[in-house]
């Protein structure tokens, strides 16, 4: 991405306000207002075709007339004018183009939309919008946008898909205390989106944290790119994940993926972390925006009262951070600072009559411990106590501690006092929460930032003794055929290209064909019928297990041939499958899906009614490397399974993650050709027996 053209737009120097007005209550005259009012120390041009002044600032009747140079241009004229200011602003050598205009594909107009967006890139120019509020910025000085004025100053950055969700989150800014340097509004994403967005913040000096609210993403990958390349932390609210991708699904994975799992795990594997619902994307961008990852797992919570201690222990559980017992030198230490009633377990309850001395000593000696990863100090105001002195007490012994690197979070729960030494804390850089379980979830957001972080850290390792070539000739030759789905013989061959150990199968079209391949194989053998018109072998009759001998082999060729016809007269048959019987082991599928906006993705799961009824499952964005193919055995609720629970032994989970992290790169390699697949069952044997995929099957892309 040029970095030097988003300058432009989203740091300008100089702004034009095309279709600027002197008319209160326009667009037009709002955004020239805006601007004024923020003190803008750049270079304002209103752009009007009858005015000769806005607002006390020389109007001009084009860009074109503008003596000076335009970084960004706002465009506030009716949709059907914007291809013809376009026009002009390209001519004038304008940076970027901030379309606040609605009138486009948001209403089915596609068409005017990519017209702009042509004749704006054939001059270099970014396009912002259209469909949008404008930008806000306070380190510039600049509210270029219809919002009523800039945010809460703070260092988080917020881009939003929805302009009316930007409006209403400036003005919450205030009431909330959760700080913003900029608001980016992206509407319709018409060229600039997410992806840019974040790569851009994230050189932005003035930018701690970024902020997203999105509804849908065009090109998934890129957006996961961006993220992962990101260093600053990044927090995104989802809204309308249901129904997903559903509809256009064929597969039992298909309809597994549509309920928004995916965008979940691509989330996860670009490091961002997730908000709930708004009220969480302000609480959890207030932590990120100030305070370092949580590294490690232990979180201390120190708290003056027994009942939020103990409903910040039911929310650690909740959010997933475990709460240990702190070890026996931090307990005898911390016992120093409380009476003999109190508690140095954890959470570390000091009493009611804690005041700031007990609080300073314990915080102190607690964040200076190695042992502690984060910090939770609660409490709850009393009338022995002064909120703000308490509050002042823990900023001096986070402070004194010494130590950098490390997260706290607050919580004062009481009246306006409270409320007051809150907003001291925040602004003195500390996240402060009115509730309890609050400041447990901030904290949780900054454990999901370093673990995501982590995960993410290991990139995939393309496996060299793949043949490529191989399973691309066995699908050219399904397409010669007309053939939309690949036969279990030729899905198999093309997972053993990938180097996946697949049970041995081969196609007999005569009985004595069949013999011939099941003694290569050796018996036990099973048998299947192979047919594009049968796709449920055993509806049909159409599989015989544990064939033992030649004249087994010959009878059971001979009833599914008669079974498949009896089924369906008019089936094509193309002979049967005869295929090396694998000896049991647990059953698990593998699948995949090409999502519309992440592209191709695999799921995980253990097979039965654990897919089938409980829909235990996960799922990644592909490729995946070994080690995260590994979590995902972890992921599902069923894993202790694999992991040898009930005295079972445990599973080759080394051999199946390789299987996965193979699977992944079939699917990415041949993402264009493959619309659906799986691997179902694989069978999963004892530690290093390895596994087996014992049926496979591959759906085209039409
Ligand atoms: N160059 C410069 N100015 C021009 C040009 C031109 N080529 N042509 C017209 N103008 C002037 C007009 O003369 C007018 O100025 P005036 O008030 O002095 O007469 C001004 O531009 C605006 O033109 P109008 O035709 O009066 O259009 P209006 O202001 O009614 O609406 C607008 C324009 C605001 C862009 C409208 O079409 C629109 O899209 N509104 C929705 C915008 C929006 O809500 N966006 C955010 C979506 S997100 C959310 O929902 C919060």
């Amino acid at each position: 991405m040029d970095l030097e053209a988003l300058n432009g737009l989203l740091r300008p120097q100089s702004i034009a306000v095309v279709g600027a007005s002197n008319k209160e209550g326009k667009i037009g005259y709002t955004v020239v207002k805006n601007l004024l009012d923020s003190h803008y120390e750049g270079v304002i041009y209103p752009i009007n075709p009858t005015d000769s002044e806005i607002l006390g600032l020389k109007a001009y009747p084009s860009v074109l007339d503008v003596p000076g140079t335009i970084d960004a241009a706002t465009i506030i004229v009716p949709a059907k004018l914007v291809p013809m200011v376009t026009e002009e602003c390209g001519k004038k050598g304008v940076k970027g183009l901030i379309i606040i205009a609605s009138g486009f594909s948001e209403v089915g107009r596609q068409d005017l939309e990519k017209q702009v967006v042509d004749i704006a890139h054939s001059y270099g120019m970014r396009v912002l919008g259209p469909n949008i509020v404008g930008i806000l910025s306070n380190s510039d000085l600049c509210n270029a946008s219809f919002a009523p004025f800039l945010p809460l100053p703070g260092k988080a950055a917020l881009v939003s898909q929805s302009g009316a969700l930007l409006i209403a989150m400036d003005a919450s800014t205030y009431t909330r205390r959760v700080g913003f340097d900029k608001m980016v509004s992206i509407g319709n994403m018409s060229d600039v989106n997410f992806a840019d967005t974040i790569e851009w913040l994230d050189q932005d000096e003035s930018t701690a944290c970024i902020s997203l609210y999105i509804e849908g993403l065009r090109n998934g990958r890129a957006f996961i790119n961006a993220a992962l390349n990101a260093v600053k932390p990044i927090i995104a609210l989802k809204a309308g994940v249901s129904a997903h991708g559903a509809a256009a699904a064929a597969s039992h994975t298909g309809s597994l993926a549509g309920s928004g799992k995916i965008y979940d795990t691509a989330f996860q594997q670009g490091g961002v972390v997730r908000a709930s619902d708004l009220n969480n994307l302000f609480d959890r961008t207030l932590a990120l925006s100030l305070q370092p990852p949580m590294q490690g797992d232990n979180m201390l919570i120190i708290t003056n009262g027994g009942g939020v201690g103990v409903l910040a222990t039911d929310a650690a559980e909740r959010y997933g951070v475990p709460l240990r017992f702190a070890p026996a030198d931090v307990q005898a230490e911390l016992r120093k600072h409380m009476p003999e009633f109190g508690s140095a377990k954890n959470p570390v309850d000091l009493t009611g009559m804690a005041g700031k001395d007990w609080y300073y000593a314990s915080v102190r000696f607690a964040f200076a411990h190695p042992w502690v990863d984060a910090l939770a100090v609660l409490y709850c105001e009393t009338a022995m106590t002064d909120p703000l002195e308490i509050a002042q007490g823990i900023k001096q012994a986070l402070e004194d501690a010494g130590v950098e690197g490390k997260p706290v979070a607050v919580s004062f729960v009481g009246g306006e006092q409270s409320a007051a030494a809150r907003k001291w804390l925040v602004e003195n850089g500390i996240p402060a929460y009115d509730a309890p379980d609050v400041a447990i979830n901030a904290l949780a957001a900054l454990r999901e930032y370093a673990r995501s972080r982590q995960m993410a850290a290991v990139p995939f390792q393309r496996y060299a003794d793949v043949d490529e070539a191989a399973a691309r000739q066995i699908i050219a030759n399904a397409r010669a055929h007309k053939n939309s789905s690949l036969t279990e013989i030729e899905s198999k061959k093309i997972f053993r290209a990938y180097g996946m150990p697949v049970a041995m199968t081969e196609l007999a079209t005569t009985e004595d064909e069949a013999v011939q391949i099941a003694e290569q194989i050796g018996y036990p053998i099973v048998m299947k019928i192979m047919s594009h018109d049968i796709l449920h072998k055993s509806d049909a009759g159409g599989v015989k297990v544990n064939v033992k001998n030649a004249e087994g082999a010959r009878e059971a060729f001979r009833t599914i041939i008669a079974n498949a016809k009896a089924y369906k007269a008019d089936a094509v048959i193309e002979g049967v499958a005869v295929q090396e019987m694998a000896p049991w082991g647990t059953e698990v599928i593998v699948g995949s899906v090409n999502d519309p906006t992440f592209g191709p993705s695999v799921m995980f799961g253990l097979g039965g009614i654990f897919v089938e009824i409980l829909k235990d499952v996960t799922f990644r964005v592909a490729p995946v490397s070994a080690e995260q193919s590994y979590k995902m055995l972890e992921e599902i609720k069923a894993g202790a399974i694999l992991a040898g629970a009930r005295g079972e032994e445990p599973r080759d989970r080394k051999a199946l993650s390789e299987v996965l992290s193979r699977y992944s790169q079939m699917i990415t390699d041949l993402g264009d050709e493959i619309s659906e697949s799986d691997a179902n069952p694989v069978l999963v044997y004892e530690e290093g027996q390895g596994v087996k995929v014992v049926d496979a099957r591959i759906i085209l892309k039409k």
